[in-house]
């Protein structure tokens, strides 16, 4: 059963990964850190989710406890409808190849003494699983890689944008279900980084993969997701398909998000939107609605009561007091096809 403020939450039969109420607080010699505090997020079979906030609002800390990386402090999660957070230590290890992790600095995800085959046949060689050679350079190619040229390279020996294109191949070759991408183009050149998502969209369709990408950046995530989840200091302010968040954000921070992006779309009519100031300690958040010291729109309501996560519009969720709950005009367009 999902508990309160989880309307966003889609029917469960429909969801490859759900978590409901995950809370994630990290005990310190300072106070208790609040990760994650009480998120409820679905993503479907095929589908790619865009996960975005500013640093340390709590992206990768909900990202790992979604894929049992680190165990929730409470709430579900559940995968392919079974929950995980029931499961013992040997069942976790059996599901593990089905949901894989690809992160940010993949030079120091990979193992530097290791050549790129070695690398990509290791990961089925932890199940007890030999690949043939041929298996392990047809997974080179589909990384767009060349295996006569990058095959017996150590990671030191490649461009950043190779070793990404690496740690990809090796966890494809887990068959997985899902890979969830903490930041995976944050420390490339922007250059790189178009090629990196174009290959990421690309595997997802011919490999039938589900997506869950993490990044600070509106930008990056919005021509490859489906929906886009926005954070802000462990909670979820907005959730909706990507072309309807950027065209009618309902949510402040959305907004502001929207506003640091600066490509300019004439198509888009949003009042400009500054937030001042940083993110507040997480050991210490603020009462009820926990944007309200840096929310250009916050009134003694904010302050009083937390906004509870509510539909705005047909698919498109946000937890403001005040969200913009126009309808969209007839005319409107829906959301954006994926473009690669
Ligand atoms: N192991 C830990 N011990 C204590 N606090 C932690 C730990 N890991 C994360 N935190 C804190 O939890 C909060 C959320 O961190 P998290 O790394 O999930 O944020 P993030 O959104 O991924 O940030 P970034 O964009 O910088 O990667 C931050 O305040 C962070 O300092
Ligand atoms: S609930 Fe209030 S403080 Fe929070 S985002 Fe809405 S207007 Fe701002
Ligand atoms: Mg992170």
């Amino acid at each position: 059963m999902a508990g309160s403020g989880n309307a966003h939450l889609r029917e469960a039969d429909d969801a490859l990964l759900r978590v409901e109420n995950l809370v994630v607080t990290y005990p310190t010699d300072a106070g208790v850190v609040h990760g994650v505090s009480d998120v409820s997020i679905d993503v479907r079979r095929g589908e790619t989710l865009g996960l975005v906030g500013e640093s340390g609002c709590g992206k990768s800390t909900l990202g790992r406890a979604m894929t049992m990386l680190r165990e929730p402090t409470s709430g579900r999660v559940l995968f392919d409808g079974k929950d995980l957070t029931g499961l013992s230590r040997e069942g976790l290890r059996r599901l593990r190849p089905r949901l894989q992790v690809i992160f940010q600095d993949p030079a120091s995800s990979l193992n530097p003494r290791r050549t790129v085959r070695k690398i990509i046949a290791e990961g089925l060689e932890i199940w007890g699983r030999k690949p043939t050679p041929e298996v392990v350079d047809e997974m080179i190619s589909a990384v767009g890689l060349d295996p006569a040229v990058v095959g017996e390279r150590r990671p030191g020996q490649m461009s950043g944008g190779q070793c990404q294109r690496v740690a990809i191949a090796r966890a494809l070759m887990l068959k997985p279900d899902l890979i969830l991408c903490d930041e995976p183009v944050s420390s490339l050149d922007v250059s790189i980084q178009a090629q990196i998502l174009n290959l990421l969209e690309r595997l997802r369709v011919d490999y039938g993969l589900t997506l869950i990408f993490i990044a600070h950046d509106l930008a990056v995530v919005k021509n490859i997701s489906d929906r886009i989840a926005v954070m802000y200091l462990g909670k979820l302010c907005e959730v909706a398909p990507s072309g309807d968040l950027h065209r009618y954000p309902a949510h402040p921070y959305t907004r502001a998000l929207i506003d640091a992006v600066p490509v300019a779309d004439p198509e888009v009519e949003i009042v400009p939107m500054e937030i001042r100031g940083d993110l507040p300690s997480p050991i210490n958040p603020p009462s009820g609605c926990r944007f309200r010291t840096r929310c250009p729109l916050a009134t003694d309501l904010c302050a009083e009561r937390e906004p509870e996560i509510r539909e705005v519009r047909p698919g498109h969720y946000a937890a403001c007091h005040y969200a913009t709950t126009q309808p969209l005009p007839a005319d409107a367009p829906t959301a954006e096809p994926v473009t690669v």
